[in-house]
């Protein structure tokens, strides 16, 4: 039993005693284990954590390009809508797309920010966008808005629609006295530069100016020399008081009486010209809107303390709208019409073709280089070509050929069975004919008749040439007539060609 007891205990010692050590064995064992176990399992999870990260990153990247691509289309389209905002802004009032049936609210908004932003460039233009104006004084521009000279202050009458440009002179002034031809001279202030002035001369249908002369003992002209006269807008001398200058002499003169032979003197053309002694007018209004305005007065003849002259020059009043008669011939015409943007345009030559010009719409009528022109327009109001032939024998002489052939006939201006061609509009045309003798001993003579008229032949002039060529250009009328004839002589192979090079298309 104490054997047992022994043993046990020194088992149980020894347990006691290698237990610690075990335990530090397994324990450490354990951690190391443990350790491997974590660290392999971190490198795995952070494996996978990288996988992840890259993933969504790839994925972020992704999302990130499609807002940019609809960040951008955003933007273009805000672009977009900020452009058509300005145009709309800047569109013309005549355009009564505001005025009608448009109850939507930003329309409405849009209308008046459009009829601030544009300056008319008549008084009439200004009417015709609102009727409802009244008369009194407006800032115009006709040399258009945003160029050129700056706006014009004038009166406008909205019942006629007539723009009048004021200055210093509209009042009564007296002649100083003086004695020789121009002695007293003034300069006439308009209240616009004459660029303005002479735009808005281009844009109106007609324009005057009035003018009165009081006078006693104060002749215009007295015994053939001119001691009145006033400047146009170029300066020149102009010695009519009424009227245009429809006399081309260069010193043409006359007044109101004068064309209409009621002056105190019927021997002369004004009232002021006679030296009856007492006081007379004349009144007149000048009507040539390429002269106006007047720009200048001069006097004389006015030395005797008794003389007595003075003058009262109305204000330039232009009406109406310039009608383009037909086509537009100039850049001038089209500017007139109302094109502003600069770019090419195609008008009525004069030539008898269509032309293209280079407009540059920063220039105005008058300045150089607002027309360039580039070219003929090739324009056809029907294509004309065509090309037939014959390969069998034909001897009748004194009539015209036909053909049998028909490679190309647009335009069905050639007719094969009576071998005529009939133009079909005015124009410069191009013929060829070739042909072949039957054989070579045998001659031919062919003619080329326009109208029953020769104008051309093709003919083999020696034996020895068996064939002959024949190339020609003409003008034809609409309607001429053409045609191959046999004179003498036969052929067995034949080529006729002809086409509408140019048109004469006005
Ligand atoms: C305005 O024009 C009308 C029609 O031509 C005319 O009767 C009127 O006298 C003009 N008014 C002024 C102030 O010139
Ligand atoms: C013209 O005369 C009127 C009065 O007769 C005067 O009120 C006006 O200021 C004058 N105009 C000019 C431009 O002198
Ligand atoms: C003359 O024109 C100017 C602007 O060019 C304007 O300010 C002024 O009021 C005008 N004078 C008259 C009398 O209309
Ligand atoms: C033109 O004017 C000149 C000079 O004033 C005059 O002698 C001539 O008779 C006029 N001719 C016509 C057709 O009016
Ligand atoms: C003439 O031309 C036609 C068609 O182009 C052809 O069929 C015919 O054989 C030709 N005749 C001769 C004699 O060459
Ligand atoms: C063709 O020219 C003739 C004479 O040159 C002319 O009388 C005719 O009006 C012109 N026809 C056309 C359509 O231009």
């Amino acid at each position: 039993m104490a054997k047992r007891q022994l043993l046990i205990s020194s088992v149980v010692g020894l347990l006691i005693l290698i237990f610690p050590l075990l335990i530090v064995a397994f324990t450490s064992n354990d951690n190391e284990i443990k350790d491997i176990a974590r660290s392999s399992n971190l490198h795995k999870f952070q494996e996978e954590l990288w996988i992840k990260f890259k993933h969504f990153e790839r994925k972020m990247e992704s999302e990130v390009t499609k807002l940019k691509t609809k960040v951008e289309l955003l933007e273009a389209k805000v672009l977009e809508q900020a452009e058509l905002l300005k145009e709309c802004n800047t569109c013309s009032p005549s355009s009564n797309m505001f005025d009608n049936d448009m109850p939507v609210d930003h329309v409405k908004n849009v209308r008046p920010l459009a009829k601030t932003t544009l300056q008319p460039k008549t008084c009439l233009e200004a009417l015709t966008s609102d009727p409802s104006l009244e008369s009194g004084m407006y800032w115009i521009d006709p040399d258009g808005q945003g160029r050129g000279d700056n706006p014009i202050y004038v009166y406008c009458n909205m019942t006629s629609g007539s723009s009048s440009i004021l200055h210093d002179s509209e009042n009564s002034t007296d002649v100083d006295h003086c004695f020789d031809p121009g002695c007293y001279s003034r300069q006439i202030k308009y209240n616009a530069t004459l660029r303005q002035i002479t735009m808005l001369a281009e844009l109106s249908n007609e324009c005057h100016q009035s003018i009165q002369i009081d006078c006693f003992d104060a002749a215009l002209e007295f015994n053939g020399i001119a001691y009145a006269w006033w400047n146009d807008r170029n300066g020149d001398e102009r010695y009519f008081w009424s009227g245009t200058n429809n006399n081309l002499s260069a010193h043409y003169h006359s007044c109101q009486c004068g064309l209409e032979g009621s002056c105190v003197d019927k021997s002369l053309l004004c009232n002021c010209d006679s030296d009856l002694a007492m006081e007379l007018s004349d009144n007149g209004v000048i009507t040539d809107k390429d002269l106006l305005p007047i720009t200048k007065l001069n006097f004389g003849r006015t030395i005797a303390p008794t003389s007595m002259s003075s003058y009262k020059i109305g204000r330039l009043e232009c009406s109406g709208k310039v009608v383009l008669n037909g086509m537009p011939t100039s850049c001038q015409d089209l500017w007139r019409v109302g094109y502003i943007l600069s770019g090419i345009y195609s008008i009525k030559g004069s030539s008898s073709r269509v032309e293209t010009v280079y407009c540059d719409f920063n220039k105005l009528p008058g300045d150089e280089g607002l027309q360039t022109w580039i070219g003929y327009d090739d324009v056809k109001s029907e294509p004309v070509y065509f090309n037939v032939g014959r390969n069998t024998s034909y001897s009748t002489s004194g009539k015209a050929m036909p053909f049998e052939q028909e490679n190309l006939n647009v335009g069905n201006a050639f007719d094969l069975s009576s071998g005529t061609f009939v133009a079909p509009c005015n124009g410069t045309y191009l013929f060829a004919f070739t042909s072949y003798a039957e054989n070579s001993y045998n001659s031919f003579y062919f003619s080329l008749n326009l109208n029953d008229v020769q104008i051309t032949n093709c003919y083999t002039p020696v034996t020895t040439l068996y064939y002959c060529n024949m190339l020609y250009t003409v003008n034809l009328n609409s309607g001429d007539q053409v045609q191959m004839i046999l004179q003498r002589g036969s052929t067995n192979n034949a080529i006729f060609t002809g086409a509408l090079l140019a048109e004469n298309v006005f």
